[in-house]
C-alpha cells in the first residue's frame, strides 16, 4: 500500500495535536516525500491540526533537521481517455522549468471528467493550460 498524506495525518491525530505530534508527523511527511516537506503539505497540516501555516512554517525552521521543498507536484493522468488531450502535457513541458515536478500517473479511474491531474495532491478534472496556470499564479501569491 502506497503513503499518502491524508492517511498520515488521520493517524497523527489520533496520537493528539500537541506539538510533538506534529514534528513527528512532519518528519514522517519529509522522509515520505523524497527528503523535504512538499508546500502543499503545509496547510492541510494546519488545518488538520488547527495551527496556523506560520506556525509550521517557523516549527520547521527552528528544527535542523527538518526541510521545507520548494517545489511544486504535478500528476497528470496518462491513462487511454487523459492522454487524447495532448495540451495538458504540452503545457507541462513548459512548465517544467519552473518549481514544478511533472510526472505521468496511470489511469485515475475518473476517465468521463479527465483530462484529469493532481497538482499539490489535490484532483482536478478537465484540466486545461489555462487551468494549470491558473494554479501555478494562486499558488505564488
Ligand atoms: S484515462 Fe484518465 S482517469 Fe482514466
Amino acid at each position: 500500500m502506497s503513503w499518502s498524506l491524508e492517511e498520515a495525518i488521520a493517524y497523527y491525530k489520533t496520537l493528539g495535536t500537541d506539538q510533538n505530534t506534529i514534528m513527528n508527523l512532519l518528519k514522517e511527511v519529509q522522509q515520505e516525500s523524497g527528503g523535504s516537506i512538499p508546500l502543499f503539505a503545509i496547510p492541510r497540516v494546519a488545518v488538520n491540526f488547527g495551527v496556523k501555516e506560520s506556525f509550521l512554517l517557523a516549527l520547521i525552521r527552528r528544527i535542523p533537521s527538518l526541510r521545507l521543498g520548494d517545489t511544486h507536484v504535478l500528476q497528470i493522468c496518462s491513462g487511454p481517455n487523459c492522454s487524447k488531450h495532448r495540451a495538458i502535457g504540452e503545457a507541462a513541458q513548459k512548465l517544467e522549468s519552473q518549481k514544478i515536478s511533472v510526472s505521468y500517473v496511470p489511469c485515475m479511474r475518473m476517465c468521463g471528467k479527465g483530462p484529469n491531474i493532481k497538482f499539490d495532491g489535490k484532483l482536478y478534472h478537465q484540466a486545461s493550460p489555462q487551468l494549470l496556470k491558473k494554479l501555478l499564479e494562486d499558488s505564488s501569491n
